[in-house]
């Protein structure tokens, strides 16, 4: 089979192409030919690694695991002896997590995984898109408790993680104010958008406006900056804090009783389920940007690195 290995951190050009026999499923394990993965800010923070502190958990010198991904839908091939959740021809997609491996053609995975049945409604390119952006916003608005008609605003909205949050705020009844870049305007809006900023000057420009909730996906902003535009009583989120601002956001918490929240999220296949069942009722649509082929691991790394992917960026492993 053929699999994208990292075997050093470094640039997107550290991948090659190599071939492997096919794993065989533990007792507990199933195997997936897998149909696609997807590239998210997650992936190539661990191939770099950024930041360095990746080192304490993936390998000191290089990577323990050389085959890197976490995003995938494909087919169950072949399943352990006590496997009793799935079944050789189930169409599954979720997240394989820190054990990752999924730029391959198939890998094996405990069954007990945060996966789920891909509804027929769902291709597997919007499966593999499905479980990172849909699953931090999902968790992260789950702990605002979101009221009906309370106001959000979302700084980074074009991101995997913020296209997620306009549609789930929307689902909650939140009014939602997308922040992005001009561009893609029309696209926030095409998913429940109520109104829309430009994030260039966003921050030096006066807004006196307030709101319930300040939801930063992106980490581009201070916190200072976002506080100036949360009600008393609010929420701020940041989700891509860096471990300085995680610092900080505890400090103000702490001192100023204002209710942030940050961290890593926990993926859970209960939200993944309620992900694959508004997505199957057409109330969820996720974003994808562009596929790539598992042969051309090092341009999508490249493209998702740089910063200004539209939703999410897929690999293509059957073509
Ligand atoms: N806490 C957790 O457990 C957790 C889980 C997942 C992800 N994260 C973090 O969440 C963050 C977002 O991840 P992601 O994959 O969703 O990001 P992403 O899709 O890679 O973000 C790309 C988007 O960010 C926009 N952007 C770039 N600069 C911006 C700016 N200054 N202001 C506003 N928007 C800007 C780009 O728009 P333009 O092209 O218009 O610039 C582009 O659409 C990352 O920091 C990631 O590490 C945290």
């Amino acid at each position: 089979m053929k699999v994208i290995t990292a075997r050093k951190y470094g640039t997107p050009d550290v991948f090659r192409l190599e071939n492997w026999e096919s794993p065989s499923p533990q007792k507990n394990e199933i195997r997936i030919k897998n149909h696609n993965s997807a590239v998210n800010s997650g992936d190539w923070r661990i191939r770099k690694p950024d930041p360095k502190a990746v080192r304490l958990f993936f390998g000191i010198l290089k990577p323990r695991k050389p085959v890197l991904g976490i995003s995938f839908a494909g087919v169950v091939d072949a399943i352990g002896e006590n496997v009793t959740k799935f079944q050789i021809g189930d169409k599954v997609f979720g997240s394989a997590g820190m054990q990752m491996g999924t730029y391959a053609e198939y890998f094996c995975i405990k069954e007990s995984s945060v996966m789920t049945i891909l509804p027929k409604e769902i291709s597997f390119s919007e499966g593999a898109a499905l479980s990172f952006g849909s699953l931090t916003a999902l968790d992260f608005v789950q702990k605002c408790n979101i009221q009906k008609n309370q106001t959000m605003i979302i700084y980074g909205a074009s991101s995997s993680v913020g296209t997620a949050a306009i549609q789930i705020a929307k689902h909650f009844g939140a009014v939602v104010t997308a922040v992005c870049s001009v561009g893609n305007f029309s696209l926030v809006q095409s998913i429940g958008a109520d109104y829309v900023m430009d994030y260039t000057g966003f921050h030096s420009e006066p807004h006196n406006t307030t709101y319930d909730i300040v939801f930063e996906c992106v980490g581009k902003s201070s916190i200072s900056s976002n506080l100036k535009h949360l009600k008393k009583g609010g929420v701020l989120v940041l989700v891509g804090a860096s471990f300085k601002e995680m610092f900080q956001a505890a400090w103000i918490s702490l001192t100023k009783g204002i209710n942030i929240k940050f961290g890593p999220i926990s993926e859970t296949i209960e939200n993944l389920n309620f992900i694959a069942e508004l997505t199957r009722k057409g109330e969820f649509k996720v974003v994808i940007d562009k596929s790539f082929p598992l042969e051309a691991m090092s341009a999508a790394h490249e493209y998702v690195e740089a910063g200004h992917k539209k939703g999410n960026v897929v690999i293509d492993i059957t073509n």
